[in-house]
């Protein structure tokens, strides 16, 4: 299963990948976890991103499409992956349709813009895995501690309030056409068009995952 979650930051997409992912053993490729990898390390690309992720803005497609370009031809992605914040703009998507990267489903999850304000002021992260908890909806058993390791819970940089909102712009106007070139494409009967699904992302966690593992066998 090679598969795309689409949509607005803070829908839920991180969250439901690590339950599809476990579902179907394949690996969740986040290109914002793998910036947030490459700026805790100190990397020259790292220290470039970080200015741009803290102001909102989208990196490069250039050093996007490198990054995952690298990333599919590893083992582990043998029998697919699910990209999870990628592609983010039509030229990233090209670049897949280009390289023949053949696609199954692209599933977009639809929150208004109203409820991800709340998510996002809500959400602590654990660094090492992008493990994803809300103080409210979705609290570690222990308070600012990850579930799994024990280790410190962190509040994102991007999460201010202002910066969420250049965030939800900036899906608009660069992301969003997504859903128009999925759909159109998967209108057209191509075979090497992925299916496109689209779920609501309001509701439980539990309730979404139902929904989006029905979409996918769907
Ligand atoms: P990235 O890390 O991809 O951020 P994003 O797309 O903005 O998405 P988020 O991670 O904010 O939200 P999510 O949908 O994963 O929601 P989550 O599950 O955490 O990118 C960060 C930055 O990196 C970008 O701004 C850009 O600068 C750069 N970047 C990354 N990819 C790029 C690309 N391809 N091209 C260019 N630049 C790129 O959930 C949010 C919160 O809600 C959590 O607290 C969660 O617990 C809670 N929650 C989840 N589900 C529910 C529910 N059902 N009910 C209530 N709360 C819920
Ligand atoms: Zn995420």
């Amino acid at each position: 299963m090679r598969l795309i979650l689409l949509g607005a930051p803070g829908a839920g997409k991180g969250t439901q990948a690590s339950f599809i992912c476990q579902k179907y053993g394949i690996p969740q490729i986040s290109t914002g976890d793998m910036l947030r990898a490459a700026v805790k390390a100190g990397t020259e690309m790292g220290l470039a991103a970080k200015k741009i992720m803290d102001a909102g803005g989208l990196v490069s497609d250039e050093i996007i499409i490198g990054l995952v370009k690298e990333r599919i031809t590893q083992a582990d992605c043998a029998n697919g992956f699910l990209f999870d914040g990628f592609p983010r703009t039509i030229p990233q998507a090209d670049a897949m349709k280009a390289a023949g990267v053949k696609l199954d489903l692209v599933l977009e999850i639809d929150v208004p813009d109203t409820a991800i304000i709340e998510r996002m002021s809500g959400r602590r992260v654990h660094v090492a895995s992008g493990r994803t908890y809300h103080v409210k909806f979705n609290p570690p058993k222990v308070a600012g501690q990850d579930d799994v390791t024990g280790e410190e819970l962190i509040q994102r940089k991007d999460d201010e309030e202002a910066t969420v909102r250049t965030r939800l712009e900036v899906y608009q106007a660069q992301t969003r056409p997504l859903v128009d070139y999925y759909g159109e494409w998967a209108a057209t009967g191509d075979a090497q068009a992925p299916r496109y699904r689209k779920i609501s992302g309001l509701g439980t966690v539990e309730e979404i995952t139902g929904r989006a593992l029905e979409a996918l066998t769907s």
